[in-house]
Parts: structure tokens; C-alpha cells; sequence
């Protein structure tokens, strides 16, 4: 299969070295914006206090972490210090320690970048629930089906029920009835949990399998799976650390795409997680039309769509790749045209056991 890798731009220009102190909430906000800038080479992270939540994430990315700033601040070669720690003493003590060259960023400027990181973050989680929102007008279709069915049980049921004098059939069916009911509410209930905005609860290790199949059942009403066929092939206890309600988003919109490209034909669908020292995986692969080479460059770009005017936001995939690498993880694509496509993401190898 030929491999449209969607790779970084590799800059040939020397890399901005920054130092940041503060590893409290904009430390970590900083250091979770700028570890994803190629150009900027994060040199180490420095707190008095080494349970700060900056530091614990330095040490998931393999950030060098500190408690001496003078030693941080002297590193040679060091372009940019971030001094985020809002101690009006820590200027003067940057001053007297820094090497000539080394920039410094303090203070109120400090605060007006924080607060402009903290602002993006804010449009960003924006972005997502309208998407999200936008891609639940399509599922009308699928809950009307999905809700009519129980409905048309039940009807049927309690038409029986009208005329049955046999107590113990009366009470199965009303136990059947009460079945029908319990599935309709389940559907209102996983579709209400998946509209609502993301959770801002912190990132814990998720079990991506379980995630998946979440998915799969959101993504049901979202398109029809007419002909298609389903394949799970999960290795146990995959998980990787993220926000789950995010992750059931990212899914979302891959297998909806898969679906999608199997519109004409039917075809099938394959989920895979895989876990290894090296990291762990998660395939979605569709037998669909594939993606032109020509356009395979354009696809994570925001409102980039083939389909009919109307009929996608074109910011699926820009929202999941914006989520995998929060995630500090990476998402591929191998796709044939009229052959099919695999999106593969990785995420860094798992440290801890799933919640
Ligand atoms: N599995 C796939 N097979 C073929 N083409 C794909 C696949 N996934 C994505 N694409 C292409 O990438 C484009 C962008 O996908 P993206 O999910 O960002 O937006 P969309 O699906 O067009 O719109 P929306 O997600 O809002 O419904 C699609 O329009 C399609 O051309
Ligand atoms: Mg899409």
C-alpha cells in the first residue's frame, strides 16, 4: 500500500531553545503548547516544588525536570527563558544568573502569553463540541430507526395485552415491555452523554477498547451500516492516557469516515489496538474508494471535505489529529484508491493500568 504518512515538516533551522520556570497551571500550559512546535526545543523545566503537575507531565513527554532554576538558567546556548512562576524576586534572579544571550520572558508578558494559550485552548474545545453537534444532526435517521423498532414491540405488545386473560403471559409480556422501554432510554442516554460538551476532568489511562466500541454504537446512528461488515480484532488491556470523552470522538469520526467511503457496495470494517514496548496502536481500516493522492496532502486541514456542500464540516479529521497529538501521539494513513484505507494512530508506550 502506498504510504501518505502525514509527517512534520522537518525544519532545517536551528531549533529555539527555551527554558521554562513555573511548572504550575501555565507552566504546564505552555509546555503542553510548545512541546508540539518542531522549531522549539523544550530544554528543561524547573519548580521548587517537584510534585507540580508541569513536572509530572515533563517527565510523560521526557522533558528534562529541575528544582535548581540557576542551573536551568545558565544552560548554555539557551535562547528563551519563560518565567512563569509570577515571583516578582525570580526576575532579578534571572537577571543575575542568565548568560547575555538568553532572552527573558517575565511578568505581565508572561501572563498576557498565558492567557492567550489559555484562550486558544478555550476556541479549540469550541470547535470540537460544534462539530460534534453538527455531526449529531445526522443522526436522526439512525435513532428514528433504532427508537421505532422497541416502539413498534411494544405497540404490538400492549395491543395483546388488551385482550389477554392468561395472568402469567400478561406478565411476561409486561416484563417484554419493560425491556423495549430499557433500550430506548439507552439510546437517549449514550447519544445525550456523547453530545454533551468534553469533560474537563484531567487525563487518566483510558482502556481503548472499550472506547471503540463505545464508538462503533455512536457512529451507528450517525450513518448506515448497510452492508458492512464489522470486524474486532483487540488485543486485551490496550490503554493509553487521554480524556476518554475525547477519544470516543476521535473514534467517532474515523469509523463514520470508514463507513462513509463504503457507501457504494458495502465492504469492511476493522478496528485493531495493539500494544507493544514501542507504544500502542489503534488501526481503522475500510475496503471504501481510498484517497486520491492528489488530496491525501489536504485532509487534516480544517473544512477540508469531498463530500456535498451541506453534508460535512470538513473538520473530522482536523479535530482528531488536534487530539491525538495533545495526546502526544501521531495518526498515519495508507490508503488505494478504489482498494481501501487504514488511519493508524500510536500513542507513547502505557505507564500505568487503565482506571
Ligand atoms: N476512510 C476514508 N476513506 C476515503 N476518504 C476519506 C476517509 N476519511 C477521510 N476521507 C477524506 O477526507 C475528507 C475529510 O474528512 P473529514 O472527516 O475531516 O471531513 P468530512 O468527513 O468530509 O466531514 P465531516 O467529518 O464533518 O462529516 C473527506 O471528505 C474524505 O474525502
Ligand atoms: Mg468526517
Amino acid at each position: 500500500m502506498k504510504h501518505l504518512t502525514d509527517s512534520a515538516v522537518v525544519s532545517t533551522i536551528a531549533p529555539v531553545r527555551v527554558a521554562i520556570l513555573g511548572a504550575g497551571r501555565g507552566g504546564t500550559a505552555l509546555l503542553d503548547l510548545l512541546h508540539q512546535i518542531p522549531s522549539i526545543e523544550i530544554v528543561g523545566i524547573t519548580d521548587r516544588d517537584l510534585q507540580a503537575p508541569g513536572i509530572q507531565r515533563a517527565r510523560d513527554l521526557r522533558i528534562p525536570v529541575t528544582d535548581q532554576a540557576e542551573e536551568l538558567v545558565r544552560t548554555h546556548g539557551l535562547n528563551l527563558i519563560m518565567d512563569v512562576t509570577g515571583d516578582p524576586a525570580m526576575e532579578r534572579f534571572i537577571q543575575s544568573h542568565k548568560r547575555p544571550a538568553a532572552d527573558v520572558l517575565s511578568g505581565s508578558a508572561a501572563r498576557v502569553l498565558w492567557e492567550l494559550v489559555r484562550h486558544e485552548a478555550k476556541l479549540q474545545a469550541e470547535l470540537f463540541h460544534a462539530e460534534k453537534l453538527a455531526s449529531i444532526g445526522s443522526f436522526a435517521a439512525g435513532i428514528a430507526h433504532d427508537i421505532n423498532n422497541p416502539l413498534q414491540l411494544i405497540m404490538g405488545l400492549a395491543e395483546n395485552l388488551a385482550e389477554e386473560t392468561d395472568l402469567k403471559t400478561v406478565h411476561e409480556q409486561a416484563r417484554d415491555i419493560v425491556e423495549a422501554v430499557r433500550r430506548t432510554s439507552a439510546i437517549s442516554r449514550d447519544l445525550t452523554q456523547y453530545a454533551r460538551k468534553t469533560s474537563a476532568r484531567d487525563d487518566a489511562m483510558v482502556a481503548l477498547n472499550g472506547r471503540l466500541d463505545e464508538a462503533l454504537k455512536i457512529a451507528r446512528y450517525a450513518t448506515s451500516f448497510h452492508d458492512i461488515t464489522v470486524r474486532r480484532d483487540y488485543q486485551p488491556d490496550v490503554a493509553a492516557r487521554g480524556n476518554q470523552d475525547e477519544l470516543v470522538h476521535v473514534f467517532v469520526n474515523l469509523i463514520t469516515n470508514a463507513v462513509h467511503a463504503m457507501e457504494r457496495g458495502g465492504g469492511t470494517l476493522t478496528l485493531a489496538t495493539r500494544m507493544s514496548r514501542d507504544g500502542v496502536t489503534v488501526s481503522i481500516s475500510d475496503t471504501g474508494c481510498g484517497i486520491s493522492p492528489d488530496i491525501s496532502g489536504q485532509i487534516f486541514e480544517p473544512f477540508f471535505t469531498t463530500k456535498d456542500p451541506g453534508k460535512g464540516t470538513g473538520l473530522g479529521l482536523y479535530n482528531v489529529k488536534t487530539i491525538v497529538t495533545k495526546m502526544h501521539g501521531k495518526i498515519d494513513v495508507e490508503s488505494l484508491v478504489d482498494r481501501g484505507t487504514t488511519f493508524t494512530i500510536t500513542f507513547p508506550p502505557a505507564t500505568e493500568t487503565p482506571s
